[in-house]
C-alpha cells in the first residue's frame, strides 16, 4: 500500500496540467457567434423571419443568378443547371439539380445565403433569398407563380428526392463483402474477364 502511495505521489503533479486552463484565447462574443451562426437545418431552424414571392424572385434571379444560371435555371455554358433532370439519377449521365436531386429545401436556402451572394458581389437580404428560392422552386415546377415562400411554410414544402438519401449503411451493407481472406494457395489457374468498365461513348 505503502509503494502504491509514493508513486500516486510521484504521478500527481504532471497530471492536472491537462485541465488547468492555459489563459489563452476568450470567450467569444454573441455576435461573433452569431456571424458563424447560419446554418438552416431540414426542419426549419436557423431560418430567419422573412418571406418572398416567385415574381419577385423571377427579377432577384435575372439580375443576381442568371448570367451564369440561364434565365429559366437550366444553366449557362459549364455553369450548374438549377432547374429540370428529375428522373435521371440512374443515366449514365444525370443532371443534378434542385428538383432532381436535393433531399431538402434547407440545402438551397442555406447555400444561397452562404455561397452565392457575397462571393459575387452581391449580399441579398434575406427576403430576396426567400423570393430567390421560391423562384428555383417554381422553375422545377415544384410550386405555381403565385407562391410565396416563407418561414412559416417552408417546411411544407418536400422535394422530390428526400426519399433517395438514407442513412450511410455502409459498414453493415459493403464491409463483410471485402472481409472474405484472400486466396494464399490453390487459387485460380486462370483469369477469366466477366465484366469492363461501360463504355459511355462520350
Ligand atoms: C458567377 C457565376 C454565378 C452566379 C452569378 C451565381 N452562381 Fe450559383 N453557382 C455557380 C457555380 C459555379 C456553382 C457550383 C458551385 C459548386 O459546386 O461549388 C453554383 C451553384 C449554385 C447552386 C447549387 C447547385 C448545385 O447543383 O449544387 C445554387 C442553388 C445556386 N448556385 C444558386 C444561385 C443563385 C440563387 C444565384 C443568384 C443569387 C447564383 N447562384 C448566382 C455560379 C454562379
Amino acid at each position: 500500500m505503502l509503494k502504491l502511495l509514493s508513486i500516486l505521489v510521484i504521478l500527481t503533479p504532471s497530471m492536472p496540467l491537462a485541465a488547468e486552463p492555459m489563459g489563452l484565447g476568450r470567450v467569444a462574443m454573441p455576435d461573433e457567434i452569431a456571424a458563424w451562426d447560419i446554418d438552416v437545418r431540414p426542419d426549419g431552424l436557423g431560418l430567419p423571419a422573412g418571406s418572398g414571392s416567385v415574381a419577385f424572385g423571377e427579377e432577384v434571379f435575372v439580375e443576381n443568378c442568371a448570367a451564369c444560371h440561364g434565365d429559366f435555371a437550366e444553366g449557362v455554358g459549364r455553369y450548374p443547371a438549377l432547374a429540370g433532370g428529375i428522373g435521371t439519377l440512374t443515366d449514365v449521365r444525370p443532371t443534378r439539380t434542385v428538383g432532381s436531386f436535393y433531399p431538402y429545401l434547407s440545402t438551397v436556402w442555406d447555400f444561397i445565403n452562404r455561397a452565392m451572394t457575397v462571393g459575387y458581389g452581391t449580399e441579398l437580404s434575406d427576403d430576396e433569398i426567400y423570393a430567390v428560392t421560391a423562384y428555383v422552386l417554381y422553375s422545377n415546377d415544384l410550386v405555381g407563380d403565385d407562391f410565396v415562400l416563407s418561414r412559416e411554410n417552408f417546411t411544407s414544402i418536400r422535394l422530390p428526392n428526400e426519399g433517395g438519401f438514407y442513412m450511410d449503411n455502409r459498414a453493415q451493407v459493403e464491409l463483410p463483402r471485402f472481409r472474405h481472406l484472400a486466396c494464399m494457395s490453390e487459387c485460380k489457374s486462370s483469369v477469366e474477364i466477366t465484366m469492363t468498365v461501360k463504355n459511355t461513348g462520350e
